[in-house]
């Protein structure tokens, strides 16, 4: 069974714009938000060179990484052809204006290989920023 965390308010992102939750020694996930208020939620590292995902420009439901503009897929993680390639996307829910993501997937996926042995002795809390 899904434990969600609240991350933050709807609005604490705004529209066509994206945040970043940071998550220790891993690889933070960056939280990005369509023109229709829709929130997806992807590993902020592009599957090209791990370019930071949440500093790129949120197209429709895409975003456009900032260092080779790869598109990338906001819905899968994955880039628009001829590029090829996927990044980790994590489960979103949105409930009574605030956005949550999965306890579990937040500790387990995609960490840094050089912590991967102990997750739980370094994830111990999520930061939201840019802060608001
Ligand atoms: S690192 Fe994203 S397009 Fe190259």
């Amino acid at each position: 069974m899904q434990q969600w965390i609240d991350i933050c308010a709807l609005d604490d992102i705004r529209p066509l714009g994206s945040r970043v939750v940071d998550r220790g020694p891993h690889v933070a996930v960056a939280l990005f938000r369509s023109g229709e208020g829709k929130v997806f939620a992807l590993l902020d590292q592009c599957p090209h060179k791990r370019g930071p995902l949440s500093q790129g420009l949120v197209v429709g439901e895409q975003v456009a990484c900032p260092l080779h503009n790869w598109h990338i897929g906001l819905e899968n993680g994955c880039a628009t052809a001829p590029d090829e390639g996927c990044t980790p996307r994590f489960s979103v829910r949105l409930d009574g204006g605030r956005v949550y993501l999965d306890q579990d997937e937040l500790k387990n996926y995609a960490l840094h290989p050089k912590w991967q042995v102990e997750p739980e002795k370094y994830v111990t809390q999520f930061v939201l920023y840019p802060a608001i």
